[in-house]
């Protein structure tokens, strides 16, 4: 007989999805549940609020009946000013329900496979260092970054996808994301549905049959 967890885990079910308009309120109630009202006031939002997500890199993990169950997100940066640009990956979350059935790894594995593909050189993050340590980020290199508020800096990891990307790289981190249109930005629930990028593209990344990378 299955657990919970090896049914999740070797389910056919759950794919890996680009976000669309419709996954919004999906996400945001599933990130208050996962991270509770305090993950607004993140360093990290700093560098998101206004912005859209990288293009192609918003993605939502469904169970077998389409429902939300995790999401990754990507935003556009500069490492200091007129810096090398990067990404900023987060948050990450998952349904509280299905934690540790690998969904969360299987988002990062696909994000950043995204994010290689699309040309991206470099992801950083705030998070806890056990966690990512298996997707290889590190503190190694963010020593001369810093965050714009405050951060714990040994949860500053970064991952190179291009070596050397962050040789040298110094400075606080910058928004460099696509802004949300001025009109959009006055009405909370307009926000609310343009909090996604409207060239998501359709296809979905559909994880390999078996179990969920990890
Ligand atoms: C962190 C999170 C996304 C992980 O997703 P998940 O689907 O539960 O994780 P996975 O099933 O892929 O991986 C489980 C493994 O990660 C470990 N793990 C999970 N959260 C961890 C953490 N915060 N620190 C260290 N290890 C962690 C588990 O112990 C387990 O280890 P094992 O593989 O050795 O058994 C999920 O727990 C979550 O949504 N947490 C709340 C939101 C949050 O805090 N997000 C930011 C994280 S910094």
């Amino acid at each position: 007989m299955h657990t919970e967890k090896e049914a999740i885990e070797t389910s056919p079910d759950i794919v890996i999805v680009a976000e669309n308009l419709a996954d919004v309120a999906a996400r945001e109630a599933l990130l208050d549940r996962a991270m509770g009202p305090k993950r607004r006031k993140k360093s990290s939002e700093k560098l998101r609020r206004g912005r859209r997500p990288s293009e192609g890199l918003a993605l939502i993990a469904r169970n077998a009946e389409g429902s939300a169950i995790g999401t990754v997100r990507l935003w556009d940066v500069r490492l200091g000013e007129g810096g090398p640009a990067a990404l900023l990956l987060g948050p990450l979350a998952v349904d509280p329900s299905t934690k540790g059935a690998g969904i969360g790894s299987a988002l990062m594995r696909q994000a950043i496979a995204e994010a290689a593909r699309l040309g991206h050189r470099a992801i950083l993050l705030v998070g806890d260092a056990p966690y990512y340590a298996r997707f290889g980020f590190t503190t190694e290199k963010t020593g001369q970054l810093s965050m714009p508020g405050p951060y714990e800096r040994d949860r500053f990891l970064a991952l190179e996808l291009v070596p050397g990307t962050l040789d040298g790289a110094r400075g606080v981190l910058k928004a460099a994301g696509r802004k949300l249109g001025a009109s959009v930005r006055k009405s909370p629930a307009a926000f609310a549905k343009s909090d996604v990028s409207s060239d998501s593209p359709s296809g979905s990344f559909t994880r390999p049959a078996g179990r969920l990378a990890r």
